[in-house]
């Protein structure tokens, strides 16, 4: 059993859900792939009404919904409100891709002899999702993957199961059969081991992961193993460039938003902010003022942050403190690791030592030689470092090896251009934060983020779909394409008269 409790209160119990073993998980694989074809069949733009089925129900429950994610997982309630919208969003988009899912009719080189491409759907499809958006991120691969035709196995995470389970209510209340989105809940032990045995038999025909570089990997090997390639959305430490033309509280907004919001809990989250040479001392000064009166605590309450997902999510934060170095400064609250009453955080809002919560901190003083340099810390934690030239922060920018998001601040069209095209991430702020993309906007990232997979809008019907092409010839004779070559009458040697 899993028992999932509010990071808030971590008295207070939220779910207790069972907790599935490989062989359950594969029996509930063979399900839904089996159901597919039958899914497949129905026309798409009836699959599109069921989208616009379960748009419209989390629209109606949205409230309801966000609750529970505050509850459960413990993102303010502002930002529980902006997730779930994020689904709807996500719904509106693709109930009217069910009328389009165009192919194309495409010129044969032949007469009497026409060309097509199909988009097929793939088949089955394994979805492992992460806590930090229980919902929203779920959403960019079920609602695309069922609207192109496949079946759904939802593994969501194990912090968030009363999420998980409620988000599935939803599509099941909006007319998605019940083998056709699955979900269950299990742990990574086991469910690596359903993936291996599912890819084996057929019974996954794409797997879909959100989540930590390191386990990204593995997955992404395992797939490969069986020639399928994984739509891969995993870390990132992700950098704001600011510029000394800048509109610098614009900036600082950006930052603090973008650091501590969701507790810095966003594959999105900002890891470095570079701030240039000639500005560093005083915007370094503004925004650790910014951190240090920033309320923290319940995320019912008006808060830039709440707690983290959970004690491990915690855990891993108090690792990264141990990466701090004497040559860096420490700054952004009262003390640094877990808020407890001995351990306070001025204007908390709240009882501490009921959740979770951990000090915002700034590490400024980074370097390329560091540890957190090229670390994705995954909490409320922002490292802060400077650079001399736009060259040398792209440089900075791109030296770990990460490519999720990015950002800089600049007034200078110049600037802009020139970061646009150095920066190897797949997604680029300009004047806004690293975090907060558009549903319909491609969203992932290159070289440790992702395999180039892109998801949301019309980019992922690619990992959805497959190409079929056709070719129809009704000449009634074997036509040989690149051999039966209509003669071209022409002169090679023409030369216009003078
Ligand atoms: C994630 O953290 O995995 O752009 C996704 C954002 C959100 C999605 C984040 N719309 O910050």
């Amino acid at each position: 059993m899993f028992t999932s409790t509010n990071p808030s209160d971590t008295n207070e119990v939220i779910a207790t859900v069972p907790e599935a073993t490989a062989a359950e998980i594969l029996t509930v694989l063979r399900t839904a792939k089996n159901a597919q074809k039958g899914w497949a069949k129905l026309p798409a733009p009836t699959r599109g009404r069921i989208i616009a089925n379960v748009g419209r129900l989390v629209e109606s429950n949205k409230e309801a919904l966000a609750k529970l994610i505050t509850k459960e997982m413990g993102k303010v309630y502002s930002e529980a409100l902006g997730e779930v919208q994020e689904v709807v969003d996500t719904c509106d988009f693709f109930l009217g891709e069910g009328r389009r899912l165009y192919g194309q009719t495409v010129p044969s080189e032949m007469q009497n002899k026409n060309l097509f491409t199909f988009r097929m759907p793939v088949g089955n499809v394994f979805v492992i999702t992460a806590g930090n958006f229980p919902t929203a991120v779920p959403s960019w691969y079920i609602v695309p993957a069922l609207l192109c035709g496949n079946s759904v196995v939802w593994k969501p995470s194990e912090f968030t199961p009363a999420v998980a389970n409620a988000l599935t209510e939803i599509f099941h209340a909006g007319g998605v059969p019940k083998d056709i989105l699955m979900t269950v809940v299990a742990d990574g032990v086991q469910t690596f081991a359903a993936l291996e045995s599912g890819l084996k038999e057929g019974v996954i025909n794409k797997v879909g992961f959100t989540g930590s570089t390191e386990v990204g990997r593995k997955i992404g090997a395992k797939a490969g193993e069986y020639i399928q390639s994984a739509c891969l959305e995993l870390g990132g430490k992700n950098p704001m460039v600011v510029m000394p033309d800048a509109n610098i509280d614009l900036a600082l907004d950006g930052a603090l938003f973008a650091g501590f919001g969701t507790a810095g809990q966003r594959c999105t989250s900002l890891g470095t902010l570079w701030i240039h040479e000639s500005i560093y001392d005083n915007v370094l000064a503004k925004f650790a003022a910014l951190v240090e009166n920033a309320a923290v605590g319940d995320p019912f309450k008006n808060v830039l942050f709440g707690p983290m997902i959970s004690q491990k999510y915690l855990e891993n934060h108090l690792s990264h403190l141990k990466m701090v170095q004497s040559h860096h400064k420490v700054l952004g609250s009262t003390s640094t690791g877990r808020i407890t009453a001995a351990n306070p955080r001025k204007g908390f809002v709240g009882d501490p030592d009921k959740g979770v919560f951990a000090h915002p901190v700034i590490v400024a003083g980074i370097t390329k030689n560091d540890e957190l340099y090229s670390t994705e810390t995954f909490g409320p934690l922002v490292t802060v470092g400077k650079f001399s030239t736009l060259d040398e922060a792209i440089d900075l920018a791109n030296g770990h090896g990460y490519g999720l998001s990015s950002a800089i601040y600049t007034n200078d069209p110049q600037n802009v251009w020139r970061f646009r095209e150095g920066i190897s991430a797949g997604m680029v702020s300009i004047n806004n934060s690293t975090s907060g993309a558009e549903a319909h906007l491609p969203f992932g990232g290159n070289g440790l983020s992702g395999n180039g997979s892109r998801q949301s809008g019309i980019w992922v019907l690619d990992q959805f779909t497959r190409w079929q092409s056709m070719n129809w010839d009704w000449s009634n004779k074997l036509q040989k394409a690149q051999m039966d070559l209509i003669e071209i009458k022409h002169d090679p040697n023409f030369v216009l008269k003078s």
